[in-house]
């Protein structure tokens, strides 16, 4: 299957693979795993408690090339956003970024779950919780 060059580009060079403190307050991580190929991607934010907005972002992917590019896309929409925004990114925005083809739209989703799950981590140790 051909990748796209932003993919190819995203898997060469990923942006921001590394850790956060997953214990600091400010940090909320996100642990998921694909069912379809058992791929696992860890995202973490770091949040600024008073202006809610994201200051630094870190994953690392155990995954195919789309999930690594997929997550390392991630990181970069994610700095500058406030945990707000970052709710309302949607993996069909990361699959037209990238032009991922059909059967690589779950690693995208990967990535979308992967986000909420970091959001929901800082929101729980923060007493943010919302439902939704
Ligand atoms: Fe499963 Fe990409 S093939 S995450
Ligand atoms: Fe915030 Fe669901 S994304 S509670």
């Amino acid at each position: 299957m051909a990748y796209s060059g932003k993919v190819i580009d995203h898997y060469e060079n990923p942006r921001n693979v590394g850790t956060l403190d997953k214990d600091a307050t400010t940090v909320g991580t996100g642990v998921v795993g694909a069912p379809e190929c058992g791929d696992v991607m860890r995202l973490q934010i770091q949040v600024n408690p008073d202006t809610g907005v994201i200051e630094d972002a870190k994953f690392k992917t155990f995954g195919c090339g789309s999930a690594i590019a997929s997550s390392s896309l991630a990181t970069e929409w994610l700095k500058g956003k406030t945990i707000h925004e970052a709710e309302d990114i949607k993996n069909t925005q990361i699959v037209e970024e990238l032009s991922l083809p059909p059967v690589k739209i779950h690693c995208s989703v990967l990535a979308e779950d992967a986000i909420k799950a970091a959001i929901h981590d800082y929101e729980h140790k923060n007493g943010l919780e919302h439902d939704d």
